[in-house]
């Protein structure tokens, strides 16, 4: 197979693309064209230019290189986008002001990714290209877990802005854990302040029982989480907030005792790892808090959707508890264990009646209300069962997007979740297409999206190490669903150059700890 040219190596591949003779440079002398609702596009291509160029990119009405909105423009979608470069001028063009950032990240591609900064130097070349793109799916997503280790919002900014590159356009950010509770809420400060460390956490695998004796946490703050939103919406990328509920709250049944089945219980943050056994009572003051927590998170994330968790519940303590017992027969439940889907239905309701959209894991969804839009984490099958059952549906399949597996097998590999090895062929064979005998699935079908979990993780060099380069694999699959792995290795050797440029260790994780480092207290 012929090497794409270098330049061309662009990741995900666009759907359309053809090289065109002559290359286009960008110099001292190049202005921008910015057309009305092109402002957005024209400021995030001079943030990705600047630094290579020291070039501004002033708007001048005649100028060769324009960004142009045009709503008759069809086929294109919120999205799509087309983009021409030729030896006279640029052309981007988009139905949509999200269509037009996704084509910077194009251009950003295709900027020369060795390029040396140079303020007076002679410019940059963009090579001749005619490229006509629309993505496949509209939920493209990373999940980042900061409950478990937290990361600072300037890393969350980088995070996002790689992401972009890829195309990719929601960030799910696990917020609240066992382990950790990140959101501030003004109404409960004890969330943060008592949620937000903990003691210690686990050297080795859920039930190693192996510790290291290192306190750690942090949170942030209202603005910061603000200021995240704007960045990543200037990116056309999506936060969407995960509290989760009834289970993954010991962080929170550490800070309000109140809130668990026994209130005279004290806990502390979660240690451990795995799945934890305390989980929320079911008594209306419990449900009133969380409505006030998500009124909140509502208020800070203006996302569309809103991720309430849903997963991994245990219900021994409902089983053990009169008043869960009470409360399961008053709502004419089989039993304490239907209280799950009764606990989900009632936060479900309340972000349906604010105008949001719930997002929930779960499995088949028979324990969720329809509204819910499925996450589905363990099997592809489960997908497909739920959106039989009239869910939209998210792809989550553990096998293919949990990057906390290891990238390989063997020792050399930093710990890892145990069980099994996601190599980046599995990530770009993430199961999207529905059942042949189904096809009418395929509109319950949102996307997916890779997630890292970050019991093992501490530093951003790790979290990129584990994201990249399978994101890269999820990134092509989601915009282009039927993919070409042959031809995806072939550009995804160009596009490590470009990682390369951007100091993203997707190769080898240069300071490997011995020991996890954690963010200081
Ligand atoms: C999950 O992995 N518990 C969603």
């Amino acid at each position: 197979m012929d090497l794409p040219r270098p330049e061309l190596a662009l990741v995900p591949r666009p759907r359309r693309l053809s090289p065109r003779p002559g290359r286009f440079r960008i110099d001292r002398t190049t202005r921008l064209r910015v057309a009305p609702g092109a402002e957005a596009a024209a400021g995030l291509l001079r943030t990705y230019l600047a630094p290579v160029t020291g070039l501004r990119l002033e708007h001048a009405d005649d100028a060769a290189f324009v960004l142009a909105l045009d709503p008759l423009l069809t086929g294109l979608g919120e999205e799509g986008y087309g983009l021409t470069v030729g030896l006279h001028g640029v052309l981007l063009r988009a139905a949509r002001p999200t269509g037009l950032l996704r084509g910077v990240q194009t251009v950003r591609q295709l900027l020369p990714y060795q390029a040396p900064v140079r303020p007076d130097g002679d410019g940059v070349d963009l090579p001749g290209v005619e490229i006509t793109d629309v993505p496949a799916y509209p939920w493209r997503g990373m999940l980042l877990d900061v409950a478990r280790h937290f990361q600072p919002v300037s890393y969350l900014r980088r995070f996002v802005d790689l992401m972009a590159l890829h195309k990719l356009n929601v960030l799910h950010l696990h917020l609240t854990d066992d382990q950790g509770w990140r959101m501030p809420v003004a109404a409960y400060p004890r969330l943060t302040e008592i949620g937000g460390r903990r003691e210690r956490s686990m050297a080795g695998p859920a039930g190693s029982g192996r510790f290291d004796s290192r306190p750690h946490g942090g949170t942030y703050t209202r603005a910061e989480l603000t200021g995240l939103v704007a960045f990543a919406a200037a990116r056309g990328v999506t936060v969407v907030p995960e509290v989760g509920v009834p289970g993954h709250v010991r962080a929170a049944l550490a800070a309000h005792p109140e809130l668990g089945n026994h209130p005279e219980r004290r806990l502390d943050v979660w240690t451990h790892w795995g799945v934890c056994p305390n989980v929320l009572g079911v008594g209306d003051h419990v449900l009133d808090f969380f409505r006030t927590v998500l009124d909140e998170v509502m208020d800070v994330f203006p996302s569309p959707y809103l991720h309430i968790g849903g997963d991994e519940c245990p219900t021994d303590e409902w089983e053990e508890s009169p008043a869960a017992i009470a409360r399961a027969s008053r709502e004419g439940l089989e039993g304490p264990r239907a209280l799950h889907g009764w606990f989900m239905g009632r936060i479900a309701d309340h972000v349906v009646r604010a105008g949001r959209r719930p997002v929930a894991w779960a499995e088949n969804g028979t324990a969720l209300p329809p509204e819910c839009t499925v996450m589905s984490w363990r099997t592809p099958e489960h997908a497909w069962a739920a959106a039989r059952r009239g869910h939209d549906v998210i792809h989550a399949d553990h096998r293919s997007t949990y990057f906390d597996y290891a990238r390989a097998p063997g020792p050399e590999e930093p710990l890892a979740q145990p069980g099994h090895v996601l190599d980046l062929r599995t990530a770009y064979g993430v199961e999207l297409t529905a059942p042949p005998a189904e096809p009418a699935l395929a509109e319950r079908v949102l996307g997916a999206q890779g997630q890292l979990w970050t019991e093992f993780v501490t530093t951003p060099e790790h979290i990129e190490y584990l994201t990249y380069p399978r994101l890269c694999a999820l990134a092509e699959r989601v915009w282009d669903a039927d993919g070409d792995w042959p031809d995806f290795r072939a550009r995804l050797t160009g596009h490590e150059a470009r990682l390369d440029a951007l100091g993203v260790p997707h190769d080898t994780l240069p300071q490997r700890p011995a020991t996890p480092t954690h963010a200081p207290v």
